[in-house]
């Protein structure tokens, strides 16, 4: 559980459009590492490279290394569904799945991948995770309910329970929070707080206050221009980025100068 990444220039396409190019960085276990960086230069484009679902877009590739506690995520003989069982992913919008149960969207994860369980360990399984997501005390009286029939907040915090049911190292948020509330928004904050305990977790934000106050180390990418490649500009400790940050790209981006 919770591993290290250690990504070794990367370069990423779309068909011939280099989207990123040559990134070198490393991610530790047990903490949280956020992306920042204006629209477009590629932050949810290389997180996705961190499970291999960027390779699902035809025509999509990578060329360098991502090494998980030492292993290329990309090695000949990796297979990529492995990989997403280890490298959970949370996205934008909270994605349930609508017709299934509360109970069923959170295993819907570990059916796929085959695990066949008991009824008594698909029980437990459900509501350990909705407590490590911290939903279980406002749905554990209607796990039969659809996911649908949940909050905006609740539903995320679902899609988290969704994630951490198939108990992976890594999890990656690609803005989880961006179409929530300032409440529910807080409890997620809260809840990636808890699970850097036990897992590595990368999240990309457009917010920097929320980078400043879930993160320990923070990432800014940027773009010298359209059709241009997204590139890793500096990366440092999340307080060092926001007060003291080594190059004037980042400086205009955290202070509002972008753009
Ligand atoms: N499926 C795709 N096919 C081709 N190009 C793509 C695809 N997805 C993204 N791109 C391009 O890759 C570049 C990086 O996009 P990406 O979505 O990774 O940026 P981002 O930093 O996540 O932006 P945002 O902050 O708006 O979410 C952009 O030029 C985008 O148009
Ligand atoms: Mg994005």
């Amino acid at each position: 559980m919770s591993k290290r990444i250690d990504v070794n220039n990367l370069n990423v396409y779309y068909g011939s459009f280099l989207a990123v190019e040559d990134v070198s960085l490393a991610i530790e276990a047990k903490s949280v590492t956020a992306f920042i960086g204006p629209s477009g230069c590629g932050k949810s484009t290389f997180l996705r490279t961190l499970n291999r679902m960027h390779e699902v877009i035809p025509g999509a590739r990578v060329e360098g290394e991502v090494l998980m506690d030492g292993v290329n995520l990309y090695g000949s003989d990796v297979d990529p569904v492995a990989v997403r069982r280890h490298v959970g992913m949370v996205f934008q919008r909270p994605n349930p799945f609508p017709t299934m149960s509360i109970s069923e969207n959170v295993l819907a994860g570990v059916q796929l991948n085959n695990k066949r369980i008991s009824k008594s360990d698909a029980e437990d399984l459900v509501e350990s995770s909705l407590r490590g997501a911290n939903l279980w005390e406002e749905v554990k009286d209607r796990l039969d309910k659809p996911g649908s029939s949940l909050s905006g907040g609740q539903q995320q915090r679902l899609c988290i329970a969704r994630a951490i049911a198939i108990k992976p190292d890594v999890l990656l948020m690609d803005e989880p929070c961006s179409a929530l509330d300032p409440i529910s928004t807080l409890a997620i904050e809260d809840l990636i707080q808890e699970l850097k305990d036990q897992y590595t977790i990368v999240i990309v934000t457009h917010n920097m206050q929320q980078a400043a106050r879930v993160s320990e180390r923070t990432a800014f990418f940027n773009i010298a221009g359209t059709g241009k490649p997204g590139k890793l500009i500096e990366m440092d400790d999340t307080t060092t980025i926001f007060s003291a940050p080594s190059e004037k790209a980042t400086e205009d981006y955290i202070s509002g100068r972008f753009g």
